[in-house]
């Protein structure tokens, strides 16, 4: 695998900022990297990207520890920091070909230039960091993390501050870079994480709480399952508690509800209760369960 990362721990003074973290990442996987804020989520990216050392735990990058030949390791790892620091007095070209001389990279123009198209830069490459709004200076970003065309991407919210239209084509670019390469990105938006990754961990307070599927990690939650229904009249609470696997239910109006329960069978559970108050149902829809209520479920309770 590409990114194996065991037991992975980092205190800052008496805070465990990353708290015996393991996880891998495969070659053409993109992993999401989710968490709230302070989770330990750019701590553990700054250490596999070798920028931070661990005070426990062991990485290996291709199999090599990144404590050991990190000019290696760095050779065939692209990484886009947080907060992304740039020297703000280049030119577009001129830092691309400072970052492309520290890889040493053959015919630099030319790879130069296709950074610069793959990232969307064409029509800004001209100016000064400085002078560039912040979604092109986050894609100055991304083509300085890909110009030495590494194996392992680390993103960290690397499509933060793009406005809707760059969103996708950034985001069509990850998947695109995803195919071949192993990519972590961590990120807050959730359709993000629907539309990009075959896989999410979600780390809190520096312990990983869950590492699966998305659809997978569904299906472990308690109250994973929801259903809106709507009946021919109001029913009342208490009988709703009849349908088998019932957890909770949330009504819309006086004939519509939101059903939570344990089975993936709810809709026949509604449908056998349903038949058996002599209720019609109006219109019933399963509602999938978001990345977004996964995370606040396993990222809120303590
Ligand atoms: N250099 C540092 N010195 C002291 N504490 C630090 C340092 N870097 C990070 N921390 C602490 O470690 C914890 C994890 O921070 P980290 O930046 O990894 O979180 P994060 O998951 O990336 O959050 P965000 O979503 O806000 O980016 C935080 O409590 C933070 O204050
Ligand atoms: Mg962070």
């Amino acid at each position: 695998m590409s990114i194996k990362v065991s037991h992975l721990t980092k205190l800052f003074g008496t805070q465990t900022a990353v708290d015996d973290v393991s996880f891998q990442v495969e070659k053409g996987e993109i992993l999401g990297f989710l968490g709230p804020n302070g989770a330990g989520k750019t701590t553990t990216m700054r250490m596999i990207s070798g920028y931070l050392t661990a005070d426990e735990g062991e990485i290996l990058v291709n199999g090599t520890p990144v404590t050991e030949e990190s000019t290696k390791i760095r050779s065939n790892l692209g990484y886009l920091p947080e907060n992304n620091p740039l020297y703000q007095d280049m030119y577009v070209r001129e830092y691309l070909r400072y970052v492309a001389r520290i890889y040493h990279i053959d015919q630099p123009w030319k790879r130069i230039n296709e950074v610069i198209e793959m990232t969307g830069l064409t029509k800004e490459y001209h100016k000064q960091i400085r002078e560039l709004s912040k979604g092109y200076r986050q894609r100055v970003g991304l083509a300085q993390a890909i110009i030495h065309n590494p194996d392992v991407l680390i993103l960290d919210e690397a499509t933060s501050g793009l406005d809707p239209n760059q969103l996708i084509e950034i985001r069509q670019l990850i998947k695109d870079l995803g195919k071949e390469k192993t990519i972590l990105l961590s990120t807050h938006i959730m359709q993000e994480v629907q539309a990009l990754c075959d896989r999410v961990i979600i780390i809190n307070k520096g312990k990983i709480v869950a590492d699966g599927n998305i659809r997978l990690l569904s299906q472990n939650l308690t109250n994973a399952y929801k259903v809106n229904v709507i009946f021919s009249r109001h029913v009342v609470d208490i009988t709703l508690r009849e349908i088998e696997g019932y957890i909770s239910h949330e009504e819309i109006n006086s004939s519509s509800y939101i059903i939570t329960g344990k089975e993936n069978n709810l809709n026949e559970a509604i449908f056998d209760f349903a038949v058996k108050k002599g209720l019609k149902i109006i219109e019933m829809s399963t509602l999938q369960e978001s990345v977004e209520n996964i995370f606040q479920q396993l990222t809120q309770a303590s």
